[in-house]
C-alpha cells in the first residue's frame, strides 16, 4: 500500500542565465546557475475533489502604494501574478496525469523571486509545484524529470521554450545546456551583482519577436545566433580549464552587444551594463529573456561600487549569489 502524506513543503530556486539566451532556442548551447533566491509551495490534501491556489507571497514588481489623507490606494499587476496561477495550474494538471489517485488539492505559494524580473519565477512556481505534489502523491520523479515536467509546463502557458529555465532550477549549480541535454559545470563562485530595471519582460512574447527578426533578415541575424553558440563554448572552456576571469567578462559583454542585435536590450537595460562596467565589472549582460527585468554584472572586487552605479543609474541593486541546489523537499507531513 502507498503511504500518502497530508502536507508537503517544496521549494526551487531562480536562475540567471550566464551565456546564450535566446540562440539556445534554436538548439545553441547556453550556461545558466541557480540561485539563492527561492520559491516554496505548501501542497495538502484536500477532501473535496477541486485544486485550490492560494498565493501568500509573491513579490510582484510595480506594486504601488499611494496614500490620500487617511486613505490607502494599492495597485498592483494582477495579470502577471494571475499567469504566475496558470503554471500552478498546468503543473498540478500534468502531475495529476502520472497517478489514479483521486483528490483535491490545495496549494500555497511563496516566493521571493520578483516576477517577471527575468530570474525564473515562472519556472520555479513550476518545479516547485511539481515536486511537492508529486511527494505528496507518492510518485517518485528525480530533478531531471521534475525539470522535463517543468519544460512541458512553460510549453503549455508560454509557448516557445528551450527549456533551460526548468532545468537549471531543477538540477542546481551551473550548467550547460543544449537541444534538452545538460552538463555539469564545476561549481565556481562568481561574485555578481544583479541589477532590476524595474520593468518586466514578457518572455514568450520576446522569444516570438525574435523568431520574426530572424525570419525576416535570415542572411544577417543567423550568424549572430551562431556567434551566440560559439562565444558560449569559449565561455565553457574558461569555466572549466584555465580559469580566465578577463576573457569571461569580454564575452559577456560580446553577449549583450549580441542580444541588443537580436533587439531584446532596452535603453534601462544598457543603462546598467554600461554603468557597471564603467565602475570596474569586468563583464555585464542583460540576463533572461530581456525586454526589462535584469542585468548581470560580474565584479570580482568591486561589487560594492557596482552596486552603487547600478542605483546611481536608476536600476535596484539585487545581490545573490550563485548556488549549488535546485529543487528540494523542504517538509513531509
Ligand atoms: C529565458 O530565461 C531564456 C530564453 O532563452 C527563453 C528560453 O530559453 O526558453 C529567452
Amino acid at each position: 500500500m502507498v503511504d500518502y502524506m497530508d502536507k508537503v513543503t517544496a521549494s526551487a530556486p531562480g536562475k540567471i542565465i550566464l551565456f546564450g539566451e535566446h540562440s539556445v532556442v534554436y538548439g545553441k548551447p547556453a550556461i545558466a546557475a541557480s540561485i539563492d533566491t527561492r520559491t516554496f509551495i505548501e501542497a495538502e490534501r484536500l477532501e473535496e475533489d477541486r485544486i485550490k491556489i492560494e498565493a501568500n507571497d509573491i513579490k510582484v514588481p510595480g506594486l504601488t502604494l499611494s496614500f490620500k489623507e487617511d486613505q490607502i490606494f494599492m495597485e498592483a499587476d494582477y495579470g502577471k501574478a494571475a499567469e504566475i496561477l496558470g503554471y500552478v495550474k498546468k503543473a498540478v494538471d500534468l502531475v495529476l496525469k502520472e497517478t489514479d489517485v483521486d483528490t483535491g488539492i490545495s496549494l500555497s505559494i511563496s516566493s521571493d523571486i520578483p516576477v517577471g524580473a527575468g530570474l525564473g519565477s515562472s519556472a520555479a512556481v513550476a518545479n516547485a509545484t511539481i515536486a511537492s505534489v508529486s511527494e505528496l502523491l507518492g510518485i517518485n520523479l528525480t530533478n531531471r524529470e521534475i525539470g522535463e515536467l517543468g519544460h512541458e509546463t512553460e510549453l503549455s502557458v508560454q509557448g516557445n521554450s528551450s527549456g533551460i529555465d526548468p532545468m537549471v532550477q531543477a538540477i542546481g549549480g551551473l550548467i550547460y545546456y543544449k537541444d534538452g541535454n545538460f552538463k555539469q559545470i564545476p561549481f565556481r563562485k562568481l561574485p555578481i551583482v544583479l541589477g532590476y530595471t524595474g520593468s518586466k519582460g514578457n518572455t514568450g512574447k520576446l522569444v516570438e519577436e525574435v523568431k520574426k527578426r530572424l525570419e525576416e533578415d535570415p542572411e544577417v541575424m543567423e550568424p549572430i545566433v551562431k556567434s551566440m553558440g560559439n562565444l558560449v563554448d569559449q565561455s565553457r572552456e574558461s569555466l572549466e580549464g584555465k580559469f580566465d576571469s578577463e576573457k569571461l567578462g569580454r564575452l559577456m559583454n560580446i553577449n549583450h552587444g549580441l542580444l541588443s542585435a537580436l533587439g531584446v536590450s532596452t535603453k534601462e537595460l544598457s543603462d546598467l551594463v554600461y554603468a557597471t562596467r564603467t565602475a570596474g565589472a569586468l563583464g555585464s549582460k542583460l540576463t533572461g529573456a530581456g525586454g526589462g527585468g535584469c542585468m548581470y554584472a560580474y565584479c570580482p572586487g568591486r561589487c560594492d561600487e557596482v552596486s552603487t552605479a547600478i542605483e546611481v543609474a536608476g536600476g535596484t541593486p539585487i545581490s545573490t549569489k550563485i548556488a549549488k541546489e535546485g529543487v528540494r523537499i523542504e517538509k513531509r507531513e
